[in-house]
């Protein structure tokens, strides 16, 4: 059977991808940020899954005002990196999983959330930074990411959003959905976005790095208990587009405890402002066997 052996959890923003691919990271302003990530490089060859299912938001790219899915999964083939405005980023095709995907899909929605289904669309920084983070550049001569990747999309842009409640429980179906498929496989779950940050209006440039460690805490102490927080209280303190931190309790939902397992070993912790307007959380979870 498929097993979720880990989850990741980072936030996402555009300048990321283009100090990347510009070149800038050893700049004084970015070393610091992607020294954050330079162990879970590492990690992410030492650990490497079968599967990604790549928990993010999309930003009006692939989606807009005509079609808002609160919950959407891509069950293609492949995906390509989107242009937000300056091109596609340099980075590889994302290839899909059809078979788990499909298969996640059927399980999912059969345990009572519904889903979007997805079988064409690009994917915009809220997928291919956080790849690129974990990841790096993949060289030249072997251009691809280490693995397929399942997107899986919410709606955190347009209100209503879905509570942190209802993420965690989808987190579970995932977890019971991954679990029923027959094939031997490791995959990541992975909750990206945040932390906090509001990119709008008189509190345009909000940091709250006292309540996101919080968050940090609890989302690896007391996941259950954060779950009930009401996206209100997201928008207060952690800004207009904090609210994306709902995501991480789908990633934090499928994990082993949340069903009675051993509570997961926290590999690496990182928080860093700022990043353009925005906090930087990053955590590496893995069950214990
Ligand atoms: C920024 C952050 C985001 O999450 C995003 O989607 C766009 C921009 C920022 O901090 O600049
Ligand atoms: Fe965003």
């Amino acid at each position: 059977m498929a097993r979720i052996t880990a989850s990741v959890y980072t936030s996402h923003v555009p300048a990321i991808g283009a100090a990347l691919d510009l070149g800038k990271s050893h700049e004084p302003y970015w070393q610091p940020l992607f020294a954050g990530y330079d162990f879970s490089k590492q990690w992410m060859k030492d650990n490497k899954p079968d599967v990604i299912f790549l928990v993010y938001n999309d930003h009006a790219t692939a989606f807009s005002l005509d079609m808002i899915p609160t919950f959407a999964i891509g069950t293609a083939d492949s995906y390509q990196p989107a242009d937000e405005g300056w091109g596609p980023r340099p980075v590889p095709t994302v290839m899909g999983h059809a078979p788990l995907a499909s298969h996640i899909a059927q399980s999912v929605i059969q345990q009572d959330f519904d889903l979007t289904i997805v079988n064409k669309m690009d994917v915009d920084h809220g997928l291919t930074v956080p790849l690129s983070l974990m990841c790096g550049q993949p060289p030249q001569s072997d251009f691809r990411w280490p693995c397929p990747v399942i997107p899986f999309a919410v709606n955190v842009v347009q209100y209503p959003v879905p509570s942190g409640r209802r993420c965690f429980m989808l987190g579970q179906a995932i977890r019971r959905a991954v679990e029923s498929y027959d094939e031997d496989i490791n995959v990541h779950i992975w909750g990206t976005g945040g932390m906090s940050h509001q990119l709008q209006g008189p509190r345009a440039g909000l940091i709250n790095a006292e309540w996101d460690n919080k968050f940090l805490d609890r989302l690896i102490a007391d996941p259950d208990g954060l779950s009930k927080v009401p996206h209100i209280d997201y928008v207060r303190e952690a800004g207009s587009e904090g609210i994306e931190l709902v995501m991480w309790l789908i990633a934090r939902g499928a994990m082993a405890d949340v069903a009675g397992g051993k509570p997961p070993k926290v590999a690496h912790r990182f928080f860093h402002v700022p990043a353009s307007n925005t906090a930087v959380g990053h955590l590496i979870l893995e069950n214990q066997q």
